[in-house]
């Protein structure tokens, strides 16, 4: 088996990269849903979402750059292109969102998605014996499970 300069299979880390990187063109669509939302939030609520939503697209532009990072550290290419986030993205793409509710459930839908994507990972990872990625993938689970009980407690609706 050829071992890459991590010590971690070269085919095998080239199956995780690739997952990585469907979850970079996701994480890129989140990342714009939130600034849309950040942007175009109307009503009385607008001063506190309008910094949540903030608080929301940092964390997941910081969360961008470490899934790029962590690509080119098992030896792929991050996507870095709209082109590639538009044929890869599967979260929802919100547009003209002003409606606070409309806005928090885009953020529900999009983390759905983002969950499925990460658990499937997990799988891929523990095939390559990845724990760097492995870890990085349970961080941002049980945040972003978190994340869909304080939106779905906003919403008043059951989990
Ligand atoms: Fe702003």
């Amino acid at each position: 088996m050829k071992l890459n300069s991590i010590g971690l299979s070269a085919s095998k880390s080239k199956v995780v990269s690739d997952d990585l990187n469907k979850l970079l063109a996701n994480f890129q669509r989140y990342y714009q849903n939130l600034r849309g939302i950040h942007w175009n939030i109307r009503g009385k609520r607008f001063f506190d979402l309008h910094v949540k939503f903030e608080e929301l697209y940092t964390d997941a532009n910081i969360k961008v750059d470490e899934i790029a990072e962590r690509i080119l550290t098992l030896g792929g290419v991050p996507y870095h292109t709209f082109e590639d986030y538009i044929s890869n993205a599967k979260v929802p793409v919100g547009k003209n969102i002003s409606k606070d509710e409309e806005a928090i459930r885009l953020i529900v839908d999009s983390l759905q998605e983002l969950l499925i994507i990460e658990r499937a990972i997990l799988e891929t990872s523990a095939e390559a014996s990845d724990e760097g990625t492995n870890a990085m993938m349970s961080d941002f689970i049980t945040e972003q499970e978190k994340t869909v009980w304080m939106m779905k407690a906003w919403l008043a609706e059951e989990i």
